[in-house]
């Protein structure tokens, strides 16, 4: 394992936050808890995630719902299609959460993201996730000035990303990367002063952890 991934796990197990759908590995409530988060922050999800997983805990009940409640258990979170999607999903799966990657990749409302954070938080598969979180870190570390929004930059971050994902344990692996991303190499303030990788952080020791990552269109 590298020094790297090394230093994201054990970071990992000394912040981590405590969140609800952390505490499960049912692919159903980590999806529900991955589209909330898609374009929600956590503070603000957090009381819709339970409030949605109480009334419809399970594939079959959201699937027998009506779209009008299902909507109306997201009123105020805004990207109504979010709702739409998870209904129409859940009423696709016949009682049954899909198990491959390439089947959750399938899901309406699912892209390669959310496909790897399910595949690997419920199913500890090896797919590394790669979100703007995961951007950042990566293109501080290295030093990578590739932009994030080119098609060369998401190719080189995307096999990045698999090669420093901990293989063994990839569901403490992503979610640590997400939450060192959240929390200790944050857009405007990282706190480089205690940060456990600053001694080979690359952005650190040629002063550019405020241009990194770089995006070509802003
Ligand atoms: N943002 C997206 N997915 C998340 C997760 N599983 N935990 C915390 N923040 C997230």
């Amino acid at each position: 394992m590298s020094v790297f991934t090394k230093a994201i796990v054990e970071w990992y197990k000394e912040n981590k936050r405590e969140l609800p759908w952390r505490d499960s590995t049912d692919p159903y409530l980590i999806w529900i808890s991955e589209i909330i988060l898609q374009q929600t922050r956590v503070a603000q999800g957090y009381d819709y995630f339970l409030r949605f997983i109480k009334r419809f805990p399970d594939v079959l009940t959201l699937a027998a719902a009506e779209e009008d409640e299902v909507m109306k258990y997201w009123q105020g979170l805004g990207y109504y299609s979010r709702a739409r999607n998870l209904h129409a999903a859940a009423k696709s799966m016949n009682g049954v959460f899909p198990k491959t990657y390439q089947e959750v990749l399938a899901l309406k409302g699912v892209g390669e993201y959310t496909a790897a954070a399910i595949c690997s938080f419920a199913y500890g598969m090896p797919y590394a996730v790669v979100d703007g979180n995961v951007y950042r870190v990566l293109s501080r570390y290295f030093g990578i000035d590739t932009p994030i929004d080119s098609t060369e930059g998401k190719k080189l971050f995307a096999a990045l990303a698999d090669e420093m994902l901990d293989k063994k344990h990839p569901a403490v692996y992503n979610q640590g990367i997400m939450d060192f991303g959240a929390i200790q190499c944050t857009p405007q303030s990282p706190d480089c002063l205690f940060c456990p990788l600053a001694g080979s952080c690359s952005a650190l020791s040629k002063g550019l952890v405020a241009t990194l990552p770089v995006k070509q269109h802003k």
